[in-house]
């Protein structure tokens, strides 16, 4: 299997206490830190860009993995690659060429990344596969943290996993949205390898053991 990322989500962070929240996600051994950037267009709840992603950099030499809700991401891609955002994911109803937008974003240096609502086929990806780093499945409707994990996604990761296989594609498989001790097994069962976690990391009092507790409902796994 390979290996297992967890990215703790800055949504569900103390926002006045960020420094100290990312490291104690550091030192709980998070892989990413999660951003989500919302327009209170594509979703109806209203987040943080720039100026947060700009501390963050500051903050940690972990990758950044941004996943935007926004329409028309590509007005970012130039502005983030200047900030130094490793990953850039967005939703292919956000802009007319999907295509063109995730090439331009590997053209800047980052890993190219795109998300498929609840209600979203996987046929978007298939017609990009070539063109993507990261699938990011998203097991909750996006706008907020702390929503239930719906359960089709188990099936969904699954059927991505094995068209991932069958193309040869080697992206990461990110999931987000209602990642818990109890919903993580079957996820990374199914075949996701990174975990998008905001409640169940940020929400708890020791945001490293909380880490360490998600990584460990997996490990026995093979
Ligand atoms: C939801 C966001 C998620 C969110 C996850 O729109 O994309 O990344 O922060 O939060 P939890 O883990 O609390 O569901
Ligand atoms: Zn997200």
């Amino acid at each position: 299997m390979s290996p297992l990322r967890i990215a703790p989500s800055v949504l569900s962070a103390d926002l006045g206490r960020l420094r100290e929240q990312v490291a104690e996600a550091e030192r709980g051994g998070a892989d990413w830190l999660h951003v989500d950037v919302m327009d209170g267009r594509f979703v109806p709840n209203l987040t943080f860009g720039a100026p947060i992603i700009r501390a963050l950099r500051a903050a940690s030499k972990l990758p950044i993995d941004v996943h935007l809700m926004v329409v028309e991401p590509e007005q970012y891609i130039g502005p983030y690659a200047d900030l130094g955002v490793n990953v850039f994911t967005f939703h292919p109803e956000a802009t007319t060429h999907v295509q063109r937008q995730l090439a331009a974003v590997r053209e800047r240096g980052m890993a190219a990344g795109l998300s498929l609502n609840p209600g979203t086929p996987i046929g978007h990806l298939e017609e990009v596969i070539d063109d993507v780093d990261l699938v990011l499945v998203m097991s909750v409707n996006p706008g907020y943290g702390g929503q239930r994990y719906i359960s089709a996604a188990t099936e969904k990761i699954r059927r991505v996993r094995r068209m991932l296989d069958q193309r040869g594609s080697k992206a990461a498989l990110e999931v987000d949205g209602g990642i818990t001790v109890e919903t993580i097994r079957g996820a990374r069962e199914a075949g996701a390898d990174t975990f998008v976690a905001g409640t169940a990391v940020f929400g708890e009092a020791d945001p490293a053991a909380a880490i360490q507790r998600l990584r460990n409902a997996c490990a026995t796994l093979v």
